[in-house]
């Protein structure tokens, strides 16, 4: 059995370092130049953390902890198509859906570089036509609504890049994202929309998630009690999926299914076919820009050294806040209403990836794994829950997202935006003490001065993009991606399973009926209780 992490001396040097690290006011004190040394960039995204509270020793110690974690050959493991998603031997081939054409990857004796392409070029062909209107409906008319049915990963990555590539968007598309099975989600979407008009991109990786069969079977039903012959429906719906078999049983088009692969894991596939609102919405040139970025992405992380990568540093970033600090939650503040659905995006990232409880070889960690992830867009977060990050008696790191240029030309915003942005990391840095309380308001009583003071010390990492754009968004994104695949290594976790969300799936199944026949003996009494008080035998 390997050593646990948690017992390696560099782990204990670090837990004693984090002891005796001085405060961030101090570090900014005793390193005036502290920015130069605790920044780094590459494609286009700076990352500042000269205001997280880390000195020059403990950030070489967490550099030490990556090697003796093997992070390096894990990372060209993974690269390389090994199945490092051991409990479901799967390779972890995210990477590929973003090679360049003509670049090929082989893996299990097919070259997976050139069927990525031709779905890409499947995608091109049909997002074109239907942004051209040469994609008709039952009537005869143009596509004008496009209803992404699908949840998790098939829902929230596409969602997040088309609200961020929104001035990248087609005027006369109208896109709705549909995921929760509650009927309300589907019934606001289709309100106004017209059935002759509307195409549905049922996208699920498994082509067998409840919610996404329940809404996509509405839908359909939908179409055909809106005049829809039934040998039209193919014109309203495509499929997005790995079991391609399933959509075809559920009767879309064998030709409007756009297939991926079980090596793109579901909340890793924005990238993939799962991609297709997103081409429909801005255009294939764009989406592959996307592509582009989170590539540049991977040649950073697999290229650069360990001390200027930002995803390994942001990683380490997050094992020294969670496991050494003692910093259990993360929130998310992109500073950028278009990145409004970045947390939501990162919650499946990196609570799904790495929510996990035992090593890779199935022990129980003794160490906190994935942070608790939140957010808000700024500055709406900073009249919501900024209170508890400035003042509240749990800490809570922040990764600022911004962006530099990005104004859209109406007098004052931007600066706005950008000045909160600063200020509020400066803010949770270095506080505000007594005696400057105390200075700022002569005569004020004694007992109020508690309630001004800010501790500071509160830390922070400040990710500033040069702009937001399709490349951009996607080194971003990888950027994360790549962060919470270190982490999984420093903590021997496996990122790419999600056994978690297995259990209530299928309790579910069971209690489907909620009839109070379905009320078995052996439940516990709660369950029975809310089944009884539903009175479903009336
Ligand atoms: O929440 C579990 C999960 O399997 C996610 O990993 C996935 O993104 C989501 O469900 C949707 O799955 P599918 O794309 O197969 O419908």
């Amino acid at each position: 059995m390997a050593t646990s992490v948690s017992h390696t001396p560099l782990w204990c040097l670090l837990q004693q370092r984090a002891t005796n690290t001085p405060s961030i006011k101090e570090l900014f004190k005793s390193e005036p130049q502290r920015f130069n040394h605790f920044s780094a960039s590459a494609c286009g995204i700076l990352l500042d953390y000269s205001k997280q509270r880390l000195d020059t020793t403990a950030k070489l110690n967490l550099l030490a902890l990556a090697r003796q974690q093997k992070v390096e050959a894990r990372r060209d493991a993974m690269f390389a198509g090994e199945a490092i998603n051991h409990t479901e031997n799967r390779a972890v081939l995210h990477t590929v859906l973003r090679l360049p054409k003509g670049e090929a990857f082989h893996h299990q004796g097919e070259n997976i570089a050139a069927s990525v392409h031709a779905v890409l070029q499947q995608m091109r062909t049909f997002s074109d036509a239907v942004r051209e209107g040469r994609w008709l409906g039952f009537s005869g008319k143009p596509i004008r609504t496009i209803v992404n049915i699908g949840i998790g990963g098939s829902d929230l990555g596409p969602q997040m890049a088309c609200i961020a590539l929104a001035p990248w968007s087609q005027k006369n598309l109208l896109l709705h994202f549909v995921s929760n099975v509650d009927g309300r989600h589907l019934t606001d979407a289709l309100k106004n929309a017209e059935p002759e008009t509307t195409l549905f991109v049922v996208a699920s990786k498994t082509f067998s998630t409840m919610e996404t069969l329940t809404n996509a079977q509405t839908a359909r039903e939908w179409m055909l009690a809106h005049g829809c012959p039934s040998e039209q429906i193919r014109q309203h719906f495509v499929a997005l999926s790995t079991n391609v078999e399933a959509a075809s049983k559920f009767g879309i088009a064998p030709d409007n299914v756009f297939p991926f692969w079980n090596w793109a894991g579901g909340r890793y596939s924005v990238w993939s076919a799962i991609g297709l609102s997103i081409a429909l919405y801005v255009g294939a040139d764009k989406f592959e820009e996307m592509l582009a970025g989170a590539h540049e992405m991977d040649l950073h992380f697999q290229q650069a050294p360990l001390e200027q990568n930002l995803p390994v540093l942001m990683a380490l970033l997050g094992v020294w806040n969670i496991n050494f600090l003692g910093l259990q939650a993360l929130s998310i503040a992109p500073y950028h209403q278009r990145m409004a659905r970045l947390p939501a995006y990162l919650q499946q990232l990196e609570m799904e990836s790495n929510g996990k409880s035992v090593t890779r070889e199935g022990q129980r960690v003794d160490y906190a794994t994935s942070p608790i992830l939140f957010g808000e867009a700024g500055t709406n977060g900073q009249h919501a829950y900024f209170q508890l990050l400035h003042q509240g008696a749990t800490i809570i790191p922040t990764d600022f997202i911004v962006v530099a240029d990005d104004d859209v030309g109406l007098p004052g915003h931007n600066q706005a935006l950008l000045a909160n942005c600063f200020a509020q990391s400066k803010a949770m840095a270095l506080g505000k003490d007594i005696t400057q309380v105390r200075a700022e308001l002569p005569g004020v009583s004694e007992a109020l001065l508690p309630h001004r003071v800010f501790e500071g010390n509160r830390p922070s990492s400040t990710v500033l993009l040069d702009v937001l754009s399709p490349k951009s968004l996607g080194a971003l994104i990888a950027l994360y991606e790549h962060k919470v695949f270190v982490q999984s290594v420093i903590w021997d976790i496996n990122a790419f399973d999600q056994w978690g969300v297995e259990l209530g799936k299928s309790l579910a199944q069971q209690l489907i009926s909620l009839k109070p026949e379905a009320v078995k003996e052996d439940y516990d009494s709660s369950t029975k209780g809310l089944l009884r008080a539903l009175k479903r035998d009336k």
